[in-house]
Parts: C-alpha cells; structure tokens; sequence
C-alpha cells in the first residue's frame, strides 16, 4: 500500500486504510461496523437510536463479530449521554463520534480513558471549536453529506477546515470511491468518512422496499428540506416528504407529538430528560418552540424507513451520492475497491498521465 494512504487517523484509530464507516440511526448496526472494521477501515456503531441501557449490548456484540477497531456514535445532549459514555468506556472501545451539543465534561471523561474523540462538524467555526474541546480527530460533513447537514460544499468546507486546526481532518459528505479519497488527501485531510455508500451495501440491514428508493434516486431528487424535524436535512424525496411539505403547521405539530410519545416509549426516558434535552437543542441550535417539538420526528420516521420497510410513511436520510450509486457490494469489496482505486489514482498522478 502506498505510504500516503497510511495517514495520522490510521495510528490513531489503529485502523488499516482511512476510511470510516458513519453513525446512521437504524442503519449502522453490530453486523454493519463490524463488516467495515473487518475490511481495514473502521465502524461506527449509531447509538442515538438505541436505549440507552441496550447500547453496552449491541458494543459487546459487535465485539463477538471483530477484534478489530470501532466506534460508537451518540449524542451528548440527549437523555442517557453519560449512560452510553460509560458503556464507552467500560468497554474499551476505541473511539466516540458526537456532533451537536459537545458537552466538555463527557469529552475529557472520555479522552481521560483514552477514548479517541471524533466530532462530525458542518462548518469551520464549528470545528475550531471542537479542537478547542479536546477532538482527536475532526470530521467535517459538506452539504452534499446525508441527513442534518449545512450549507457549505465538501470542496470548500475541507481545504478550509484543514488550514483552521491542527488536529487531523476526515472529509465526509458526497464521497463513494478511491479517486474521492486521494481527492481529500490532496487538500490536506487525513481520510475520509462515508455514510450513504455503506447504506448501500450488503451487510446494511435497510430492507430492500427501502433500498429501492436509494438505488433509484437520482441526483435532482436527492434534496434538503427542513419540514421532517424543523433543521434541514438531506434526503431521497418521497411521498412523506411531499406530505409535510404541503401540510399546515398545526397538523405538522400533531404530528411530531405522536412521534414524540413514541419516542419516549422507544428510548425509555423521562418527561423531565426529554424537556432538558429539548430546551439545551434549543438553546444550541437556536430553535423555535415548534422546531424543538419536531425534532423527535427524525429517528422515529427513520425507524419507519429503515428499520420496518416502509419508504412511503418512513424518511430516507441519504446524500446526493445515492444519486450515482446502482450497486450493494459486500464491505470488504467495496474497501478493496476503493483502496485499489486510490492506488491506481497515485500511480497516474505520479506518471502525470492524463485521465
Ligand atoms: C440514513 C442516514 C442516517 C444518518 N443518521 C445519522 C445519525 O443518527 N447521527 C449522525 O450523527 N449522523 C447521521 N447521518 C449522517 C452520516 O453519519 C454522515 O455524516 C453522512 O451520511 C455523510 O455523507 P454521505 O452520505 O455523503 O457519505 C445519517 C446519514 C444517513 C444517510
């Protein structure tokens, strides 16, 4: 393998190529990371749709599956944050991913167990900030990127980001294959992180009604819209989408308080852990009420999706990759692929030969 894939995230994480596997609620499960972190690259476990309690389970299971490095995904102003750090911990797993809501206390109490910290981040100011909270490792997410993301592209969001820290960068947000990752190592970052491409593998556990719906999007219907949980998201449109689209704010609202009701069952907390972790969103995102109250509609419309089949009433997640991807290779495959064609892409820089 060529020196140059061999990068800073790679002794960190103690991982063989820089490639990580993204948290994708209801999608990166046990089977899922360890598939990825058995290939060389490395797994993140998606705790944020999980209870609590249940997330030292899935780890353990995940560490029946491979001895190799993973990590866990979660977020650290939601109900249980310090429930799940210290399965983190007690568990000796290699790193914890976190985006909104940093919580300085979790992260030195990880970093002091020598959990590896690696926040995901949509803008440079953000993760200025994150450094300064102690990352090991920063991901920085483009807007072509799935899910919750921002305005700026991954082609300004990385050279920027990597000029601003000095911790090692990871691009994420758009990237699908070999001539994408030695395209991040030439504007300085370390590796790069993928979620819809790993969404679409083998080992991914979304049903195949729901895979469909990813294997046919196309570029201009993979699209932001701010109406599933009040902040914007990148997603396959469908029927659900269009529905909130054109429905009134008081039934979008009535809405998001059965999926709330769902969602408290699901992760087991409290009226009072939800309103605390309500109003620190609110505070950290600067929500408006009803923002707030629509936020619970995310990971209980993914479930929809991903986990019971049902693309119609579910929400797709997904980045605009999904657009060009026709295929649902096995992990190890699709690593080898991807590694390949790094290496192939080096070798024609290196002979300045033309494309
Ligand atoms: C189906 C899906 C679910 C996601 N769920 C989460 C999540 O629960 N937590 C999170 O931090 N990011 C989540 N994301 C964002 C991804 O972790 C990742 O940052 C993003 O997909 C990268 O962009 P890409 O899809 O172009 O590779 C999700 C993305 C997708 C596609």
């Amino acid at each position: 393998m060529p020196p140059v894939l061999h990068t800073r995230i790679c002794e960190l994480l103690e991982i063989r190529y820089p490639i990580i596997q993204t948290g994708m609620g209801w999608v990166a499960k046990p089977e899922l990371v360890a598939a990825v972190s058995n290939a060389g690259a490395i797994g993140f476990l998606a705790a944020a749709t999980i209870a609590p309690n249940d997330v030292e389970a899935e780890i353990e299971k995940i560490k029946a599956l491979t001895p190799c490095s993973f990590g866990v995904n979660f977020l650290m102003d939601a109900p249980g944050a310090d429930v799940i750090s210290d399965a983190i911990i007690r568990q000796g797993v290699k790193a914890a991913g976190y985006n909104r809501a940093p919580s300085a206390d979790l992260i030195q109490k990880l970093k002091d167990a020598g959990v590896v910290c690696v926040p995901t981040c949509g803008a440079v100011k953000h993760a200025v900030k994150a450094e300064a909270l102690g990352a090991d490792i920063i991901v920085v997410q483009g807007g072509e990127g799935g899910g919750h993301t921002g305005p700026v592209p991954t082609s300004l969001l990385v050279p920027g980001a990597v000029d601003a820290v000095s911790v090692p960068v990871v691009a994420a947000g758009g990237y699908f294959d070999g001539r994408g990752l030695v395209s991040a190592l030439a504007y300085g970052a370390s590796g790069i992180a993928l979620g819809t491409r790993f969404l679409m593998s083998a080992e991914s556990p979304v049903p195949d009604a729901t895979q469909a719906r990813y294997l046919d999007a196309t570029v201009d219907n993979v699209r932001v819209t701010s109406e599933v949980d009040g902040l914007p998201q990148r997603v396959v449109t469908n029927e659900l989408v269009q529905r909130l689209e054109s429905s009134s704010v008081f039934t979008r609202l009535l809405f998001a308080l059965r999926n709330g009701l769902a969602y408290r069952k699901m992760t087991g907390a409290s009226l009072t852990d939800l309103l605390r972790s309500a109003l620190s969103m609110q505070r950290n995102e600067r929500l408006t009420r009803a923002q707030t109250l629509m936020a619970v509609n995310a990971p209980m419309l993914a479930r929809t999706a991903m986990q019971d089949g049902d693309p119609v009433r579910g929400y797709l997640p997904s980045g605009t990759v999904a657009g060009v991807l026709t295929d649902r290779p096995p992990c190890a495959e699709l690593i080898a692929r991807m590694v390949a064609e790094a290496e192939q892409t080096l070798e024609r820089l290196a002979r300045n030969h033309p494309a």
